[in-house]
């Protein structure tokens, strides 16, 4: 029999695109709608993930790059065991806000680990919770870091770092061009949701799954 698994999206981005309002106010659209929605965060939503999160935000040590990649496949581990997996059963949507697209922007196009090392450890720990959809949010670091401020460990890596990591991103878009889609941030936070609630409709169409639902529990 074929077993029901949610619809999976992720939210990526540089700092300071707003990913995180867009994310949020689409999981609450998307209840209203009566779908059920689970939300979590990267690195972070487990025990163990926020534990990492603050280390990786806010430690005042040192990490080689290695390390750091290290730290958020870890984190992802923990994530997708404890919590994206039980709830790709028990769901029709689950958010993720950045997944494994961040660690290869980051730390491989960001800090220089090899991309092909991260893209296997990313394989290894989502297994079958790969992302049905991805958006992109898209913004010059110039603007995106004004918008964000400066307060965490990767807030406050040089302009070309994050110019690097925007490129990155570009860059694994392209090479995805049936998962991610691209939004540029360059309008208000209602015309944005609206393209994000168009592209997700496209994809995931609403109303037939509604159906789909309403048919289902017959
Ligand atoms: P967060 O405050 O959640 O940033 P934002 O609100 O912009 O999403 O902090 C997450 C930070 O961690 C962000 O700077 C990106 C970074 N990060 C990586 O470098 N690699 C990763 O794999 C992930 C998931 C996040």
């Amino acid at each position: 029999m074929h077993k029901k698994q949610a619809f999976i999206i992720s939210f990526e981005g540089i700092e300071g695109t707003g990913k995180s309002t867009q994310s949020r106010l689409l999981s609450s659209f998307l209840a209203k709608q009566g779908f059920k929605t689970a939300f979590f965060r990267e690195p972070g939503s487990s025990v163990f993930g926020e534990q990492i999160r603050n280390i990786l935000l806010h430690g005042k040590s040192k990490l080689s790059a290695l390390s750091e990649t290290l730290l958020f496949i870890a984190a992802r581990e923990q994530l997708r065991i404890e919590k994206i997996q039980p709830n790709i059963a028990k769901k029709d949507i689950v958010i993720i806000d950045r997944y494994i697209d961040a660690t290869v922007a980051y730390q491989g196009y960001g800090s220089g680990v090899d991309i092909e090392l991260i893209n296997q450890l990313n394989k290894v720990v989502i297994g079958k919770c790969i992302p049905n959809l991805t958006i992109l949010f898209d913004i010059d670091p110039k603007i995106g870091l004004v918008r964000s401020g400066r307060g965490d460990r990767f807030e406050k890596r040089k302009i070309s770092f994050h110019q690097r990591v925007r490129m990155g991103y570009l860059k694994i878009a392209k090479e995805n061009p049936d998962r991610i889609k691209i939004i540029k941030v360059d309008t208000d936070i209602k015309t944005i949701q609206n393209q994000l609630r168009t592209i997700l409709n496209n994809e995931f169409n609403f109303k037939k799954r509604k159906h789909k639902k309403s048919a289902d529990k017959k």
